[in-house]
């Protein structure tokens, strides 16, 4: 079950798809009211420092800088306060309180939500005006920002810079957001978001697959399906009158092979499945040390409930669970408490009682994937 509230200022999720979604921008004054942010400084620069966390520090000058993380904490704490902004993604996988703030616009499915990123900006910080190809939600925390924006065009990028930024932007709108208000913008509107002192920015992003981007990962998973194979064969073949000619016979051959290979909608949601569930590149799993038994996991999780690791990514289809990129099919008794743990991430020892496919969960847990819950759900 989604979230009974999403944050859109008493609009329901309904209206909200209907009406606005990738239609048109939205401001929400007080969508998260007294909302003050997930981290503070010294966390976030120590986050900057991570390498297994994406960062970048953008510099507004005539000519823009990026520098991308990991960054170095100190130096980040000793930076000048104007014209700079510290960009960390996905927020969401190292700190559970953004995860959460992500799970509120759980209106739309996980396989369309990305992630989070924060950006905390100086004085007159900002990345420039630009153009993205998502969907967005800029939540304001601490501080103020003033965004302009204008609706999609061809936009002409700016030339020799390190950010893709619109040339001569020109906006349609301004607006001053405050702590807790929110800015929705489709794709392809420009904006640009200037920070009036210091300032934090959460930014709930999407995503959607690109067409050559499936067709690509499809081609892999029916490599790896198997792909329909025969010998090349030409016997009674004539002397060739020009040799360095493409053959004829062989362009056949591969034809009518080509023509051999099939898929239906089970290996398209079985190939989705997979590849929407794939962790990102830098997330890494951390398995427990010392993993309980088989049994008394069991009896763990059982009192205490079990949780998704804020990294794993579960998707349920059908008879198919799909977890970070692997598929397993379920027995027709899993399938309910299953589908229960992808929608909530987490599941009380009471659910759990009936129908949990108790091996797979093991080795979930074994893998980092999932945890017995911390206090009892
Ligand atoms: C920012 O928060 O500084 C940038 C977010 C965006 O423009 O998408
Ligand atoms: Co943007």
């Amino acid at each position: 079950m989604p979230s009974a509230r999403p944050p859109l200022g008493g609009l329901s999720a309904r209206v909200f798809l209907r009406d606005t979604w990738q239609r048109r921008p939205l401001l929400v004054r007080q969508a998260v009211p007294g909302f003050r942010g997930v981290l503070d400084h010294r966390a976030l620069f120590r986050l900057a420092g991570r390498d297994d966390v994406e960062s970048r520090l953008i510099e507004r000058g005539r000519r823009w800088r990026v520098t991308q993380g990991p960054l170095d904490p100190r130096t980040l704490a000793q930076r000048a306060p104007r014209n700079w902004t510290l960009l960390v993604n996905g927020l969401n996988l190292v700190v559970p309180q953004a995860d959460r703030l992500l799970r509120r616009f759980d209106f739309v499915p996980y396989s369309r939500l990305d992630d989070v990123m924060v950006s905390y900006a100086t004085d007159g910080g900002g990345v420039g005006p630009h153009v993205d190809s998502y969907d967005v939600f800029l939540l304001q925390g601490p501080g103020r920002r003033r965004w302009r924006i204008a609706p999609p065009r061809d936009w002409r990028l700016a030339e020799g810079q390190p950010l893709r930024l619109i040339e001569g932007f020109r906006h349609q709108t301004e607006m001053l957001l405050e702590p807790g208000d929110m800015l929705y913008l489709p794709p392809g509107w420009g904006h640009d978001g200037v920070a009036i002192g210091e300032c934090w920015t959460y930014s709930i992003g999407f995503r959607a697959p690109r067409g050559a981007e499936l067709a690509t990962g499809f081609l892999d998973y029916l490599h790896e399906r198997g792909l329909p194979d025969a010998a090349y064969r030409d016997p009674g073949r004539q002397p060739a009158a020009h040799p360095g000619r493409l053959d004829a016979h062989m362009i056949e051959f591969a034809a009518q092979v080509l023509a051999r290979i099939r898929w239906n909608r089970a290996d398209v949601s079985a190939f989705l499945g997979r590849h929407l569930s794939e962790p990102k590149a830098q997330v890494v799993f951390r398995p427990p040390r010392r993993p309980l038994p088989p049994a008394a996991f069991l009896r763990r999780i059982l009192r205490s409930g079990l949780a998704l690791d804020a990294r794993s990514m579960l998707l349920v289809h059908g008879g198919n669970a799909y977890m970070n990129g692997e598929a397993h099919a379920l027995a027709r008794a899993a399938r309910p408490v299953l589908l229960a743990l992808a929608d909530a991430r987490s599941l009380s020892g009471e659910r759990l009682a009936r129908g949990a496919p108790l091996e797979l969960l093991h080795e979930w847990y074994r893998q980092g994937w999932l945890h017995p819950a911390e206090t009892p759900t």
